[in-house]
């Protein structure tokens, strides 16, 4: 590694992603940028990035698909505030260094652009650090990487030490092909320089095309240092072009981050049978089996253990609490009311189903089929068997019979249904909502309750049971 890391540097960092081209090899509709990896678009990932860089600006440079992806990005950082998002448009696409020329009207002077690539969604932060401190606002810093089979890059080619230029593979002589260091798509230069090279770019070369590339030959002639960053994690500057290495990337990303949760001491099952899409925080001594899924924001509180084959999104789940396998738990937005909470020392599943705006006090019990929707259990409640709760509100210590269930919609209307503390609800009752169950009540097995209940007493609503002794069946 050539660099000078030691000159600090106070240069605004302004960010330019190239996301202009097509991805024909993904074979989708979508814009290649717009597909996800670990729960987040790549181009987000990218931006995201940038965002932990503290740039002053982003530009995406869009072409296929702008309009989509410039939508997705909207929503997607319109919560984040702070950030300076811009978009320029690169039609038709004529190459990266065309590409780049797009963005010159929104560059500033003073600041060091860095350009990274919409479809490169794992370099980290702290690299592009250190390729902006070698870049130290008057050089042309490089990342670079050795690749065994450098074949389809553009080698880096110095003479001695010194960075002379970049040639692309369709350029380049049979000796250059031979050289292993290539340029991996991400540089940090001076804006103010960078202008002026991008002005003196030209097409005269195998591909037709402007390449970004050729600003090295320019910083050279003009004096100006060029310096290669090299690295040596191939993930960091790999590309997604299609569905393979898309999944190998992903691969790469939960591995790195199982790495990161064992690190802080939670226990997988296996680490490479864990999917985090989205942020998954642990206290101590979270154990997690096999095959699962975490999406949005799920945190772990002291203790908890999640069972084999369960998907979890946006939930808090405290202290204690058992998710036993294969149970889905889907909280809606988190930090909003749909988001999913499970109380200390509750026992979820297996097979149980929570559903946004669950929200489930200490030592709940959910067992095996049973849903819960938009309804609140206090603390000790239980539903264990084949049961639904959809808009419900239930006491401390109520005991909801197997097959028991909520219906809180008319065809045009959501009700609630409320069960004060202490209710025992018997097997296969129908709560038709609005209705309340008064505290401490006993509701018989099978009935259909559509009045409210006083508090204490014992309600049946369901045909009274006759015999008839000795019965003889029809017979032929
Ligand atoms: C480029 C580099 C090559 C480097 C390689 C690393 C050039 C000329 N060559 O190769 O030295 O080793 O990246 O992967 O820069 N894009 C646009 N508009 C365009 C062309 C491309 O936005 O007109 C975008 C693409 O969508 C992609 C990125 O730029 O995100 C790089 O383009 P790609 O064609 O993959 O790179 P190469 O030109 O092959
Ligand atoms: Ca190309």
């Amino acid at each position: 590694m050539t660099g000078n890391s030691s000159n600090t540097n106070t240069s605004p960092v302004d960010v330019v992603i190239m996301a202009a081209g097509k991805g024909t090899r993904m074979k989708s509709k979508l814009p290649k940028v717009l597909h996800q990896l670990a729960g987040r678009t790549l181009v987000q990932h990218v931006v995201d990035t940038a965002t932990a860089l503290s740039a002053r600006q982003v530009t995406v440079i869009t072409g296929h698909g702008a309009d989509e992806v410039e939508n997705a990005l909207n929503t997607s950082t319109s919560c984040s505030g702070q950030l300076v998002l811009n978009f320029v448009r690169q039609e038709p696409q004529l190459g990266t260094g065309h590409a780049v020329q797009q963005t010159v009207p929104v560059l500033r002077d003073d600041g060091i652009v860095v350009v990274l690539s919409g479809d490169v969604p794992l370099t980290q932060a702290d690299t592009l650090q250190q390729l902006i401190a070698a870049c130290a606002g008057n050089q042309l810093a490089l990342l670079t990487i050795d690749f065994a089979d450098p074949s389809g890059y553009g080698r880096i080619v110095r003479v001695g030490d010194a960075v002379q230029a970049i040639v692309e593979q369709k350029d380049a002589t049979n000796e250059q092909r031979r050289i292993t260091e290539v340029y991996s798509g991400i540089m940090a230069v001076p804006a103010a320089q960078l202008k002026t090279w991008l002005a003196r770019l030209d097409n005269k070369n195998a591909q037709g095309e402007y390449y970004l590339t050729d600003i090295v030959k320019f910083a050279v002639a003009d004096g100006v240092p060029v310096v290669a960053h090299k690295i040596a994690d191939a993930c960091q500057v790999a590309g997604v072009n299609s569905p393979v290495q898309l999944a190998e990337l992903e691969r790469a990303y939960q591995h790195r981050l199982a790495r990161q949760l064992m690190e802080q001491g939670v226990r997988l099952a296996d680490p490479a049978r864990l999917d985090v899409r989205g942020s998954l925080q642990c206290a101590q001594d979270v154990s997690i089996d096999v095959n699962c899924v975490f999406e949005g924001q799920v945190t772990l509180g002291e203790g908890v253990r999640v069972g084999a084959n369960c998907v979890i999104s946006n939930a808090t789940i405290a202290a204690g609490a058992v998710i036993h396998p294969f149970t889905h738990i889907e909280g809606g937005k988190p930090g909003s009311k749909d988001a999913v909470e499970v109380g200390a020392g509750a026992l979820i599943g297996p097979f149980a189903r929570l559903r946004p705006g669950t929200k489930l006090g200490a030592e709940v019990h959910i067992g095996n089929f049973v849903e819960v929707k938009n309804s609140t259990l206090a603390k000790g409640a239980k539903a264990n068997h084949l049961a639904y709760l959809g808009d419900a509100t239930v006491g401390e210590r109520v005991n909801y019979g197997a097959g028991s269930i909520t219906a809180n919609y008319d065809g045009a209307f959501k009700h609630r249904t409320i069960i004060e503390a202490d209710v025992h609800i018997g097997s296969n009752c129908v709560l038709i909502a609005p209705v309340t169950i008064g505290a401490g009540g006993t509701v018989g097995g099978g009935s259909t309750l559509t009045k409210d209940t006083a508090p204490l007493a014992l309600t049946v609503a369901r045909g009274r049971q006759i015999s008839i002794p000795n019965w003889k069946r029809p017979s032929k």
